[in-house]
């Protein structure tokens, strides 16, 4: 067992780690109080392969392993979880399927803009009445000649109202419940196919959260991403590998805590020394730490297991289940040593303790992932 990182891992990381120190820290309390999309510095990304990471160089992309691209997340997510988490989606649930699952047309078409950063891609499954419960799609989509017209409403997708590509997914075939899924790919100005509310949020403020509308909108059917009734399992395989990415966002915004509670318990100064002298917050700090080193590895092992072609559903729902949880907590434990003020937009534990949440609820809650798990352990 080796637990060391390659040298390209290592490089990709320092690589990852300046990028967000120069160009993402700087605008990210900015971004959070406005909630205006980062597109300058999605721009300056796309320039740097960072929206095609895991993508073969063939398509554009920069051919990184998994364990690479959790890293880049990570480091990006320590700054800014709005930033990360739109780099996220773009990789790994938007270039990943149709990497996996598309056409020689299809990744032509599709794969090798999004891989270069040309264009922005998303991920719709939720809807109204399916979140949780990803096989009770309704937004339909029925072959008529050439195209399908597709009908139905996506919520809560991220980047949804910026995104050039989105890759949804409809119901083919009603009678068959999760048979009856299909994934296809649509691109923005598609007649038909509009945005609704952009939801206003507690944290990741600047990931436009937004509604996807489909009224007779026809897509051709060379669209369809992989076969018709295969649309779950494109739809689960993809979150499984989403799940890693979220998991190393929560990592992240774990990391970016723990660091601003090191170096404010060093200088905030009560009864006459730094508060880091006491007792109290050096078993918090020792927690925190402890806590995330357990949370690494379970992302990289997920990451691991991905790169080495295995089955890795319960790996990646574990990563996501206890990174999001310590990130919640580790959070939660920075604003507590930074007293009041961590309290205060001022100091960037404020908000990371808002972006901590999310990563509990998105790509699948933790009660999902402990369906997952346990599905998983069961059948073992
Ligand atoms: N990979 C491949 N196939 C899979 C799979 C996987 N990970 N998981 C399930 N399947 C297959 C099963 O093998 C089964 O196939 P057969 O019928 O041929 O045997 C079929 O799919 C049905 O499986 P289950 O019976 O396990 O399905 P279920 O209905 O019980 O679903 C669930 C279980 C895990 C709860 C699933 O519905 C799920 O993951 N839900 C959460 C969805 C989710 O994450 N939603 C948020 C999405 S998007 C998002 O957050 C967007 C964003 O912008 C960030």
């Amino acid at each position: 067992m080796d637990f060391n990182l390659t040298k390209e891992q290592e490089m990709v990381r320092t690589m990852a780690r300046r990028f967000a120190e120069e160009e993402v820290k700087p605008i990210a309390h900015d971004i959070d109080m406005s909630g205006e999309f980062p597109w300058d510095v999605l721009k300056k990304m796309g320039k740097l392969n960072m929206l095609g990471l895991a993508v073969p160089k063939e398509y554009g992309g920069a051919g990184v392993d998994s364990i690479s691209y959790a890293i880049v997340i990570e480091e990006i997510a320590k700054v800014c979880a709005s930033t990360s988490v739109i780099m996220a989606v773009h990789n790994s649930v938007c270039c990943y399927p149709i990497y996996k699952f598309g056409t020689p047309e299809q990744k032509e078409k599709f794969l090798k803009p999004l891989a270069r950063g040309e264009k922005l891609g998303a991920f719709a499954l939720t809807e109204p009445s399916a979140g949780s419960d990803a096989g009770a799609v309704r937004t339909k989509a029925v072959l008529d000649g050439d195209d399908y017209v597709i009908n139905g409403d996506k919520i809560f997708i991220t980047s949804g109202c910026e995104a050039d590509v989105a890759i949804i997914i409809v119901s083919t075939d009603p009678s068959k419940g999760t048979k009856g899924l299909s994934t296809i790919i649509v691109e923005k100005g598609t007649p038909g196919y509009t945005y609704g509310t952009v939801e206003d949020k507690m944290g990741v403020r600047a990931s436009a959260t937004s509604e996807l509308v489909f009224e007779n909108c026809r897509v051709p059917k060379e669209n369809l991403l992989g076969k018709e009734g295969d649309g779950f399992k494109v739809g689960m395989t993809t979150l499984d590998g989403g799940r890693i990415g979220i998991a190393a966002q929560a990592l992240g915004i774990a990391e970016g805590a723990m660091e601003e509670s090191i170096k404010y318990a060093k200088e905030r100064e009560q009864f006459g020394r730094p508060i880091g002298k006491f007792q109290a917050i050096q078993w918090m700090l020792a927690d925190m730490s402890t806590k995330i080193e357990a949370a690494r590895y379970l992302v990289y092992r997920a990451a691991h297991l991905k790169d080495q072609g295995a089955r890795f559903s319960k790996e990646s729902a574990m990563a996501k289940l206890y990174a999001s949880k310590i990130a919640r907590e580790v959070t939660s434990d920075a604003v507590q040593i930074h007293g009041g003020y961590g309290y205060i937009k001022d100091y960037a534990v404020e908000r990371m303790y808002r972006e901590a949440k999310i990563t509990e609820i998105y790509e699948g809650t933790s009660e999902v992932q402990k369906m997952v798990i346990a599905g998983q352990v069961l059948r073992e």
